[in-house]
């Protein structure tokens, strides 16, 4: 009877919570307390049989036991949370805090959707190195030796030859260089697009910087012609700005193109009514093009006889400040996450 007793103490401590200060009062009285059932109890050995007396005095100081370490638990709980239960304090219905992600960088977003326009149109990607030898830089895409271009390009050099300059190494100052190391290797026809970064020895600002990145095309085979050249890059801008888009050539210079063109999209911001984008002129700059100089197309092996092309480079810092209307080229290098954010899913 008494170990039943004993049995059903044991549970009912083993069950019990404590949530207050009050509760735990209560607690200690019943079952630490002088006044309380186990003390109850230990007086109560006395009318028990001699031979079980000694078995009923460890079954209840077991349970002396057990009631005092769950006192001392409860006391701790509820001391550590000021006077409340500390796991009976969680909110449950509070929101769960935001689990962030990272998202895409923009100029990752513009050059998928770059590449992505092109791919639709048959051209393949390459790549090449953007540690760079003059001639894939330069020489072969007929920039003479002396030829003030160079210059301009602000180059890194890494080393200069002591003999001819096509051996200096530099670091390439645009991506068209990839076009030479393709011509050299593939035949004709070449339909590629290809994207990387750049350098050239600016100073930093919201407008220049000394690294950012390019996507050339390069289109070769028998009979193409300037009109693919200016279809192939309206396509491109209604894909890119909207199907409204309209597109301008202005006569340019590059050594290796000739005729050669700058390419201008009519501004998607004001849709060509003026507005600061486009500096109140209605458009906005995206790409140097032309048809492949003879020239190049010798240096690399092609026959210029039978075979025309043409090429363009843009930029995708600026494709991409149009697009999103950023004005400060150094945010894309700052890796500010306010500024990162907001291209989540775009
Ligand atoms: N490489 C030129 C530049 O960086 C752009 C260009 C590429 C122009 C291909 C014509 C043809 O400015």
């Amino acid at each position: 009877m008494i170990f039943d007793r004993v049995k059903e103490l044991v549970a009912e401590i083993e069950n019990s919570t404590v949530e207050n200060k009050d509760q735990l009062e209560a607690f200690r009285l019943k079952y630490i307390s002088k006044k309380g059932v186990v003390t109850e109890l230990f007086d109560n050995l006395k009318n028990i049989a001699q031979e079980d007396r000694r078995a009923v005095g460890q079954e209840l100081n077991t349970l002396k036991n057990l009631a005092q370490n769950r006192f001392q638990e409860f006391s701790a709980g509820i001391e550590a949370a000021g006077g409340q239960n500390q796991a009976l304090q969680i909110d449950l219905t509070l929101p769960v805090p935001p689990n962030l992600q990272g998202s895409l960088h923009p100029l990752t977003i513009v050059r998928r959707r770059i590449i992505e326009i092109f791919e639709r149109m048959g051209f393949n990607i390459s790549y090449g190195p953007e540690i760079e030898k003059d001639w894939y830089n330069f020489s072969a895409l007929n920039f003479a030796d002396n030829h003030p271009a160079r210059e301009m390009q602000d180059t890194f050099f890494i080393s200069k030859s002591e003999g001819d300059v096509k051996d200096d190494v530099l670091l390439r100052t645009h991506t068209s260089n990839v076009q030479v190391r393709l011509m050299e290797r593939q035949k004709p026809p070449i339909r590629s697009i290809m994207p990387g970064r750049v350098f050239r020895n600016e100073a930093i600002s919201a407008r220049a910087h000394c690294v950012f990145h390019q996507v050339e095309g390069l289109y070769v085979d028998k009979n193409v012609s300037f009109k693919d050249l200016k279809d192939t890059l309206y396509h491109f801008a209604k894909e890119m700005f909207g199907k409204d888009s309209k597109i301008r050539l202005r006569p340019s210079y590059f050594p290796f193109t000739e005729p050669s063109a700058e390419i201008d999209v009519s501004c998607f911001i004001c849709k060509g009514k003026g507005c600061n984008v486009c500096k109140y002129t209605g458009w906005v700059e995206i790409a140097g093009s032309g048809m492949v100089d003879p020239n190049v197309l010798q240096n690399c092996g092609i026959d210029h006889e039978a075979y025309t092309g043409f090429a363009f480079g843009m930029g995708i810092e600026r494709i991409t400040m149009l697009r999103y209307g950023i004005n400060d080229l150094r945010l894309f290098t700052e890796n500010d996450v306010r500024f990162l954010r907001q291209f989540e899913g775009a």
